[in-house]
C-alpha cells in the first residue's frame, strides 16, 4: 500500500518529454542523423506515466512502441518539427525532460530529386538547427523545472556544466557516451546529475527504466 502511494506521487502534474534522434533529408533517398535509440526518453514516459502524471512525448523516429497511458503522444522528424511541438505544447508544462538528440546542423538545401554522384568529391553545406533546449530555458516560466541532457565524449563534468548554464536548465544528466554500458543504443545507463545549485551525484550503471525513477525522484525533490 506505502508503494502504491509513493507510485502516484506525480498525480496531476504535466509532464513534457522529447525522446529520440531528429532527421534531416539530404534528398527523397539520404539524410543525416545520430545514434540515439529513444530508449531512455521512452523509459522517463514510462516512470512519470506510473506515477499518474500527465505525460507529453514528443519523438523523433525510433523502433519503440508507444507507451500506453500517454496524455499526448507526437511523433516528429526534424529538429525544427521538434521545435514547432515544443512550442505547441510547452506552456502549460511543469516539467520539461529534454533527452532527445536533436541533430545541430540540417542541409542547407533539400534536393528535391535524388542527386546523383559524380566523380568529384561531394561538399554538403549544413546550417544550425534551432536550440531547443536554450529557446525552453529562456521561456521559461516561474512553475516550470527544465532538465537537459548532455553527452559528452571528453571533459565531461567541464563539458556538462558549461551546457547547465548555457541553456537554464535546473538539472543536467551527464552522460558519458564513449561507455559501452551507457549512451545511446544501450538499455543500460551511468550519468552524473548536476543541479543549477551545483549539487552532483555520480550514479551506477543500471536500467534506463531503474535511471528514470531516480531521475524523477530528484526532480521532485
Ligand atoms: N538540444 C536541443 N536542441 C538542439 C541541440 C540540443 O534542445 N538543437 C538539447 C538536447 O535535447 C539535450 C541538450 O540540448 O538535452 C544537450 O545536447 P548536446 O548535444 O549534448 O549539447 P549541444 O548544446 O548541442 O552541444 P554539442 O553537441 O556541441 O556538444
Ligand atoms: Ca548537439
Amino acid at each position: 500500500k506505502m508503494q502504491l502511494v509513493k507510485d502516484k506521487i506525480m498525480t496531476g502534474q504535466k509532464v513534457l518529454i522529447t525522446a529520440g534522434p531528429t532527421r534531416e533529408a539530404i534528398d527523397p533517398v539520404r539524410y543525416l542523423t545520430n545514434h540515439s535509440s529513444g530508449k531512455m526518453g521512452y523509459a522517463l514516459a514510462k516512470a512519470a506515466i506510473q506515477r499518474g502524471a500527465d505525460v507529453t512525448l514528443i519523438t523523433g523516429p525510433v523502433h519503440l512502441e508507444e507507451p500506453k497511458g500517454l496524455a499526448t503522444f507526437i511523433q516528429v522528424e526534424t529538429a525544427e518539427d521538434m521545435f514547432q511541438a515544443v512550442k505547441a505544447h510547452v506552456d502549460h508544462q511543469d516539467i520539461i525532460i529534454k533527452s532527445a538528440a536533436v541533430a545541430d546542423y540540417r542541409p542547407a538545401i533539400y534536393h528535391q530529386q535524388k542527386m546523383k554522384k559524380s566523380d568529384e568529391d561531394l561538399v554538403l553545406t549544413l546550417n544550425r538547427n534551432p536550440d531547443i533546449l536554450k529557446w525552453i530555458g529562456m521561456h521559461k516560466k516561474p512553475h516550470q523545472f527544465i532538465v537537459g541532457f548532455a553527452a559528452e565524449t571528453n571533459d565531461i563534468m567541464e563539458n556538462g556544466v558549461s551546457k547547465l548554464k548555457a541553456k537554464g536548465t535546473d538539472l543536467m544528466i551527464i552522460n558519458d557516451i564513449t561507455r559501452s554500458d551507457a549512451g545511446f543504443q544501450s538499455d543500460t545507463n551511468q550519468v552524473i546529475l548536476v543541479s543549477k545549485k551545483g549539487e552532483q551525484q555520480q550514479l551506477p550503471v543500471m536500467p534506463k527504466s531503474q535511471l528514470a525513477h531516480i531521475i524523477l525522484d530528484n526532480i521532485i525533490a
